[in-house]
């Protein structure tokens, strides 16, 4: 059948109808929420190319985690930032037990038990010359780099997270990373890994936040390069779905629609959660703020493409306001 007995609008012109066949949903829990923190007391710094999003010592994420767990953020990724007489070339600060991001765990388990807390897992905001890895004329070193990693993320189970999320990219992590938790006790504490991770630029405002701008050189030994194949992606998933991840992560997600729907449609059985990095964070606030379009309204539309596109968790820094601003129960 065909015009004018196939009527597409016919399905269209009706708002509770509408409404009804709509396929694809957000929902609270489908969002992670990054955090960002560093030492000291009573900060709360404004990250610039971020507008919402801040720097915060432990007692003001606290403050932050009260209005946020109210409104009902249950998931957090948290980020340690240092200063920069705190890096070192082994990245110890990343696995010292009484490190920014240990002692921030402690702190928010004591106060929020039901909070679930997921930590990045990664030594480039602890290294000295910025990269994920230990350094050795210029090479990251992968091998080398794993044992750090793990230890890391064992560092982060013992201070109560409840999830690592390793973003390294090395080879193996995942299996060090694994093996390791087991050993330490914490076989039951999943492993998020940032499988299919590329070599981005919409990295930008993150590096800012995180203190990671000055390293030198790129990230493309480790780092996927987005413009190779899309077998590559696969590759990734499949090793570290070998190597015990529980779940895998796109990142960024807007301009890797592709990805996620492709890993989605394979064999590969794991849930899929897609990272809106900082850049598009970024673009999208700034976008707003000279008047291409309204906030809620594109930022909406992001999340569901990435929803459609087959993840079933968003790392979003948008989550919060969201759910303040009640974005989620206006049409
Ligand atoms: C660290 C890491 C990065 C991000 C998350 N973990 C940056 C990088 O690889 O330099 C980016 C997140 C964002 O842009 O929001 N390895």
């Amino acid at each position: 059948m065909s015009f004018p007995q196939t009527r597409l609008r016919r399905l269209r012109e009706n708002a509770v109808l509408r409404e009804s066949l709509v396929e694809v949903r957000l929902h609270p829990n489908d969002f992670i929420q990054p955090y960002f923190v560093v030492d000291g007391e009573e900060v709360k710094k404004a990250i610039k190319l971020m507008p919402g999003i801040y720097q915060y010592s432990i007692d003001q994420l606290l403050k932050e985690l009260d209005s946020a767990t109210k409104l009902g953020i249950n998931k957090i990724l948290l980020f340690g930032v240092l200063e920069a007489d705190q890096k070192d070339d082994k990245a110890s600060e990343a696995y010292n037990r009484r490190g920014i991001v240990q002692e921030a765990i402690k702190a928010i388990k004591e106060k929020f038990p039901e909070l679930y807390v997921i930590t990045d897992v990664c030594l480039c905001e602890y290294t000295d010359h910025g990269h994920c890895g230990i350094l050795e004329e210029g090479n990251v070193l992968n091998d080398e780099t794993l044992d750090l990693l793990a230890k890391t993320a064992v560092s982060h189970a013992e201070a109560g997270a409840d999830m690592v999320a390793p973003s390294d990219m090395m080879d193996g992590r995942v299996q060090a990373i694994r093996e390791a938790l087991d050993e330490a006790g914490f076989s039951s504490v999943p492993i998020m890994s940032y499988a299919v991770k590329y070599a981005s630029g919409f990295y930008g405002p993150f590096r800012q936040a995180a203190g990671t701008e000055d390293f030198k050189g790129d990230r493309k030994t480790y780092q996927m390069d987005f413009a190779r194949n899309t077998a590559e992606a696969l590759r990734e998933a499949q090793a570290d779905i070998n190597e015990g991840a529980d779940l895998l992560m796109v990142k960024p997600a807007g301009s890797y629609l592709d990805i996620i729907r492709v890993l989605k449609d394979s064999n590969i059985q794991v849930p899929i959660v897609a990272y809106q990095v900082s850049g598009e964070y970024g673009m999208l606030k700034a976008a707003a703020q000279v008047g291409v379009g309204d906030l809620q309204k594109m930022v909406l539309e992001s999340l569901i493409a990435i929803k459609r596109a087959g993840a079933s968790l968003i790392i979003t820094y948008f989550a919060k306001q969201i759910l303040s601003e009640n974005w989620l129960s206006q049409k």
